[in-house]
């Protein structure tokens, strides 16, 4: 009998620390974890009409659901940012034990360190504060021509290209955003 109540209890103890990790990181590291659904993704790739000559920044990669199709499947160089550590874990086995590995770079950090310039394009599905931050940085450092494609969330002052209201994915092309 207290055998199973020791088992009992080590199942109930392992359950509060995973799910007390994940809130804590959530707050800790700026953001929930989400994946971005397959339709939504397929939908910013497309938009963005993502290509083999484009270089992808997907800002909070999460556990990847962007950074391998865009790299597999539209055959782009990718760079995902992650701030969470089992998220970046989850990325580097991923990436080591699938395709494209030679065009997928990951980068365990602050999205908001990271230099936009190289990108032609940008994936996000962040919180709504964070694409307000997001938005004086793109302006300072992207490229022209550049596209950003978000999840959910707009980019406020911007105006988009394109909006897929079945997928709530939003296109905008710089600097036409800010001009329109
Ligand atoms: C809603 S998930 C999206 C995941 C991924 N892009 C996808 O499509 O599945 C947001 C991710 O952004 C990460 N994140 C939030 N703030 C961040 C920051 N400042 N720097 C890097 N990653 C961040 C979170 O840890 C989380 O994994």
């Amino acid at each position: 009998m207290l055998a199973v109540d020791l088992e009992v209890a080590i199942v109930l103890l392992v359950v509060v620390v995973v799910i007390g990790y994940f809130v804590f990181a959530s707050f800790a590291f700026g953001a929930g974890y989400q994946p971005t659904p397959r339709r939504s993704v397929e939908t910013m790739l497309r938009l963005a009409e993502v290509g083999p000559r484009d270089t992808v920044f997907d800002l909070g990669a999460g556990t990847g659901a962007i950074v391998f199709r865009a790299a597999r499947t539209y055959r782009a160089t990718v760079l995902g940012v992650e701030v969470e550590p089992v998220r970046m874990g989850i990325l580097r086995l991923r990436r080591r034990f699938g395709s494209a590995a030679d065009r997928i770079s990951l980068r365990w950090g602050n999205l908001f360190s990271l230099d936009f310039r190289p990108a032609t394009v940008v994936t996000a599905f962040l919180w709504p504060g964070a694409m307000a931050r997001l938005r004086p940085k793109f302006e300072a450092e992207l490229r022209p021509g550049a596209r950003v494609v978000s999840h959910c969330h707009a980019i406020p002052g911007w105006t988009p290209t394109a909006y897929d209201a079945a997928t709530d994915v939003y296109l905008y092309r710089w600097p036409e955003a800010r001009r329109t």
